[in-house]
């Protein structure tokens, strides 16, 4: 595996590769973002994995500060994949000139994440259009664990880059439920006890939240009661109406974003 920081260099190996696979992330690699580089080794002739913690989708200081950095884990994980290229570029290579502030995303951005991160998509999609313009993917392997953010840039995509194609990757649980997220490694072992107990609780009641036989309210009321310190939100939408085309069937999920202590965690369910 070659580690490229260059651009030049990145765009020169990305030349003329015609089925190349990308995974963006941001590191603190674990099993979820591992599927997602195995489903691209499978799939694609070549492969690039990308870390970079991209400081404009942060909403808070704080929450990018203490964002976790374990490079050294990262690359040994990442060596044992077959995974031909892992680019870590660097803040100025990728925004020489500054932020895009006039980039222009999918209306879900008002919704769910967007409402409680204001500028979060806006910074996602301007990287992710970045990445693409010197990478030139055929194929780029996002989780459904954060399904917003994966139906704001296959929007995005279909409009700005349509030769690349969103390959929508399933969410990875641990065997307690909770899905897979850099942020775990922020939590204690009590806090993940938290966090399964909501997962199990929000699972459970699933049909009941459908069926409207318990409130959103008296949800909320227990994820609080659990160990919650805030909740953003917990929703439940039909996400084939979530962007367009709309499709005709119904596919509900609940979403879901709360803290522990200062930890911000989503999912959807
Ligand atoms: P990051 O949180 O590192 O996630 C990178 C990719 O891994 C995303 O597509 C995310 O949905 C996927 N992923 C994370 N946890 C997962 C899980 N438990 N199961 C399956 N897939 C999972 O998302 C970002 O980084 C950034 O916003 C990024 C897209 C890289 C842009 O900066």
């Amino acid at each position: 595996m070659k580690i490229i920081s260059n651009k030049t260099q990145i765009r020169e190996f990305a030349q003329n590769k015609k089925n190349l696979g990308f995974v963006p992330t941001m590191g603190g690699i674990h099993e979820g973002h591992i599927s997602l580089m195995k489903r691209s080794v499978k799939e694609c002739d070549f492969s690039i994995v990308s870390i970079f913690i991209n400081k404009q989708q942060f909403n808070k200081k704080s929450d990018f500060l203490k964002y976790p950095r374990i490079l050294k884990k990262d690359i040994k994980k990442i060596k044992k994949l077959k995974i031909d290229v892992l680019y870590l570029p660097k803040d100025k290579e990728i925004y020489p000139g500054g932020y895009n502030r006039k980039i222009k995303i999918s209306q879900l951005k008002k919704r769910l994440c967007g409402k409680f991160r204001p500028g979060h998509f806006e910074g996602v999609v301007d990287v992710i259009d970045r990445f693409i313009k010197i990478i030139n993917p055929k194929k780029i392997y996002l989780g459904k664990k954060d399904l917003q953010q994966l139906k704001i840039i296959e929007d995005f995509l279909s409009k700005h880059h349509p030769m690349c194609k969103v390959v929508p990757c399933k969410i990875i649980r641990e065997r307690s439920g909770i899905a897979m997220s850099s942020r775990n490694y922020l939590l204690t072992n009590h806090e993940k006890k938290i966090a399964s107990k909501i997962f199990h609780f929000i699972k459970n009641n699933k049909r009941n939240f459908i069926k409207k036989r318990i409130t959103p309210k008296k949800i909320k009321n227990n994820v609080i009661k659990f160990g919650a310190r805030k909740i953003d939100y917990i929703e439940l939408l039909n996400i084939n109406k979530l962007t367009k085309p709309f499709k005709k069937n119904t596919n509900f999920r609940i979403f879901i974003a709360y803290y522990l202590r200062k930890t911000r965690l989503i999912d959807n369910i």
